[in-house]
């Protein structure tokens, strides 16, 4: 604390990451990273756009990264005009908050999600209203159909999995016509439909999505928003009011072949959801509830055993998983999906602390 600081400062609550551990060999499950590495036409750019002096990077990037929305518009058949990009899809998020959801009424989103939403409004002083999860942790639209400053959610939601079906979000465009509906597709790729088609339908739909995630580029920092012109109009105002060249030469290049390279993509989602569906079965059979994921992560509560206290047991053999303090959510453990052998591990460790109790 200092006198310093303004106001806000003193009334923010940051969002705290997962751990990156300093550790050599981590089971690191904890931050939903993908496990695979990505393309290796992504090196291939990396290298290209350095070149053999690194020449290029004395010159800024391009400020509206062209190429790569001109490559992400083809793969899903829209227009780089459709295309907002930004330093990762939070900071996409930052922007959709100040661009497009302060207005007189109260934002709503679920009470159990990505924790980064209540922290962005507090930033940008954005009234919001959570709409409770079901027992199941189903999300419910037709309870957002209330007068409100705009719509917000994860498809599939985090830290829960769960996806909702496009019908869903299509009968709640239909219904609330007067305020942003913004659909968070972090994860969409492991298991959920893509809104991206609605967005000429519906001039109000926003969807979010990630290069850190399906694409393993967390460390690029990219990310992307689709929608009607319009609304990409606002979030390049902000955008150009903060930070004209968010994305640096090299994430450009890298996102760019990432999206060049399909069959990569779907190799290495398909591997993940194929390890998700071992680990939520073992997990299972150890007499864990497991949440139906489709997502590249699972959540998941043992009723005899403290979630907080297996977080840490686990930590002392140095595999990481996410364990969130929260009201609902404090007994159950966010774990991602790893390559085989890290799940093994997990599930060997979790054997090994659930002893006897484990027949
Ligand atoms: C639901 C959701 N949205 C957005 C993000 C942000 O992703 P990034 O900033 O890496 O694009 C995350 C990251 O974990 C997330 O879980």
């Amino acid at each position: 604390m200092s006198r310093f600081w303004s106001d806000i400062v003193h009334r923010l609550t940051p969002y705290v990451p997962g751990e990156q551990p300093k550790l050599a060999h981590p089971v690191k499950l904890n931050t939903n990273e993908n496990p695979y590495p990505p393309s290796p036409r992504v090196v291939d750019a990396i290298r290209r756009e350095l070149g053999e002096t690194a020449d290029a990077l004395r010159r800024y990037p391009d400020p509206s990264a062209r190429e790569l929305r001109e490559t992400v518009a083809a793969h899903h058949g829209i227009r780089a005009e459709q295309i907002f990009v930004g330093n990762g899809s939070d900071e996409v998020l930052a922007h959709v908050f100040q661009a497009l959801l302060k207005h007189a009424h109260p934002i709503l989103f679920p009470d159990i999600t990505y924790s980064f939403y209540p922290t962005y409004a507090r930033l940008y002083e954005v009234e919001y209203r959570t709409v409770a999860l079901d027992e199941a942790f189903a999300i419910h639209l037709d309870e957002y159909a209330a007068p409100n400053g705009g719509v917000l959610f994860p498809n599939p939601n985090a830290p829960t999995g769960r996806a909702l079906p496009l019908a869903d979000i299509e009968r709640l465009l239909e219904r609330n016509t007067e305020s942003v509906v913004v659909v968070d597709e972090a994860y969409v790729d492991f298991g959920a439909g893509s809104a991206i088609g609605l967005i000429d339908r519906y001039p109000n739909l926003l969807v979010v999505q990630t290069v850190s995630k399906a694409r393993s580029l967390a460390g690029m920092r990219v990310g992307f928003a689709f929608g009607n012109a319009a609304l990409i109009e606002a979030l390049n105002r902000v955008k150009d009011s903060f930070n004209s060249y968010p994305l640096d030469r090299l994430a450009q290049a890298a996102a760019t072949a990432a999206y060049k390279d399909d069959a990569w993509f779907r190799d290495s989602c398909d591997k993940v959801v194929a390890s998700r569906e071992r680990l939520s079965a073992e997990l299972t059979a150890l007499g864990f509830e497991v949440v139906p994921s489709a997502a590249n992560f699972v959540f998941a509560r043992h009723e005899g055993y403290d979630a907080a206290t297996l977080a840490t047991q686990l930590r002392e053999k140095e595999i990481f998983v996410r364990h969130f303090k929260a009201p609902r959510i404090d007994q159950h453990l966010r774990i991602s999906i790893g390559t085989d052998a890290e799940c093994d591990a997990l599930l060997n460790a979790l054997r090994d602390i659930l002893g006897g109790y484990v027949g």
